[in-house]
């Protein structure tokens, strides 16, 4: 008997760890999903997320395997869940069902393709790519983040997906990092990351290439920062558009750093349109590049991408932005443009360190000019373009 007890112990701890590592592991393969890029998988995905949601082990993970490519409709990835931290390991390649009269979706509808909601202490991560296979596609948001907190994503490749592929709504404490996005240069609404009522948000290391806003960051969103971002083509870092349809809206506390544009449309953008109401403030953007952008400083207050807009007195007020140590080529003479509202002027704008250069043609890069509208602050150090508006110190 005395011979055999270690035996015994031994066994039953490696079956406990194996039982363990196991329970704590929903692979999607387990749970029906094939892979093999004809079989609808979304079933074997929802049962491995309930299983993952469900488990009360300290950190349940959803296993995507690499390798193999699912197809999937809407997936509602439904929390709360019993773990305080949920993972999902996602390395395969997952695609959409390509017509979209055969995509079952419940009430919350179809406007969301991968949604995580109610989801606290989520970390998605992995080498896998989500592919929207382009326009044939419907107009979903590729992932989408609704009321969760503490939620990390990294690693992950987005490809082609017909409308934003990242979206951030209703959460705090969201991290996102070497994410590589992109979607051809003349997609229309193929926004990068869209933020929306979100409180501390990092974004780093990404790079983005889309067809609109890399990163556009919208209403009741704040104290978010955004470091080391390749943006291009594409129509660059966007707050707003604020203020639509006279709401109000305000964006603050947003700190936007390390950042290259390459052939966007613009730069760092604020946009408002007139008859809103609310803030656009304390906002920081600063090394930023820019090669051949069109606009790679501005600020439109008079945001109106339709024919007939009024005149109005309101506006959201654009007050407290700094840019600083902003270098490169504008593909448009005016390098810097500020148009703000006659009643609702931008106050405190701090320019401190720019040097940009037209550059219509790469090899003749030329003198670029500002455009000022009710713009009031400071300009110190080197300043190409002059702007006149704002008081030297
Ligand atoms: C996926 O394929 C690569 C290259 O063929 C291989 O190195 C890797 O082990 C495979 N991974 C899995 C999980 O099958
Ligand atoms: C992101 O990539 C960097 C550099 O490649 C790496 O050091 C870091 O661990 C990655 N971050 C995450 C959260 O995977
Ligand atoms: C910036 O992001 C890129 C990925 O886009 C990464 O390769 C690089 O290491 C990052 N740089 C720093 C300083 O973290
Ligand atoms: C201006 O914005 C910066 C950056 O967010 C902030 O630190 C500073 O306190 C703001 N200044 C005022 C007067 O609110």
């Amino acid at each position: 008997m005395a011979i055999f007890q270690p035996f015994c112990i031994v066994l039953i701890l490696s079956s406990c760890v194996l039982a363990q590592s196991h329970g704590n592991v929903f692979n999607v393969l387990d749970h029906g999903a094939i892979g093999d890029q004809v079989t609808d998988d979304t079933k074997g995905f929802m049962d491995a997320w309930e299983a993952t949601c469900r488990s009360s082990s300290a950190s349940p993970t959803m296993h995507v395997p690499a390798n193999k490519t699912f197809l999937l409709n809407p997936l509602n990835f439904r929390g709360p869940c019993s773990s305080a931290n949920v993972n999902v390991e996602m390395n395969g390649k997952i695609i959409g069902l390509r017509d979209p009269s055969q995509w079952q979706c419940d009430r919350s509808g179809c406007d969301k393709w991968i949604h995580f909601k109610h989801v606290d202490g989520l970390f998605v991560h992995g080498s896998g790519t989500i592919d929207g296979q382009g326009e044939k596609w419907w107009h979903p948001s590729a992932l989408a983040i609704t009321d969760s907190n503490n939620v990390r994503i990294s690693g992950l490749s987005f490809r082609n997906n017909p409308h934003v592929h990242v979206v951030l709504d209703s959460s705090t404490s969201v991290y996102i990092s070497n994410l590589s996005i992109e979607a051809p240069g003349n997609s229309p609404n193929t926004d990068g990351i869209n933020i929306r009522g979100c409180k501390n948000v990092f974004i780093s290391n990404c790079r983005i290439k889309t067809g609109d806003d890399c990163i556009s960051i919208v209403e009741g969103s704040s104290y978010l920062n955004i470091n080391n971002i390749t943006c291009g083509p594409g129509h660059g870092i966007s707050i707003g558009s604020l203020g639509k349809s006279g709401s109000s809206a305000t964006v603050e506390y947003v700190h936007v750093s390390d950042v290259v544009f390459s052939g966007a449309t613009n730069g760092v953008r604020i946009k408002t349109w007139q008859g809103g109401s609310g803030h656009a403030r304390h906002i920081i953007f600063e090394r930023i590049r820019s090669r051949q952008s069109d606009n790679p400083i501005i600020i439109d207050q008079f945001y109106c991408p339709y024919q007939h807009c009024t005149t109005q007195a309101s506006a959201v007020h654009v007050t407290n932005v700094t840019y600083s140590q902003i270098w490169g080529t504008s593909r448009r003479k005016t390098a810097v443009n500020f148009a703000c509202s006659e009643t609702v002027p931008c106050t405190d704008i701090f320019m401190d360190n720019i040097n940009i250069n037209a550059a219509p043609h790469r090899r003749h890069p030329s003198k670029a000019m500002s455009s000022c509208q009710n713009a009031h602050g400071v300009a110190r150090g080197k300043m190409v373009p002059d702007v006149p508006c704002l008081v030297r110190s």
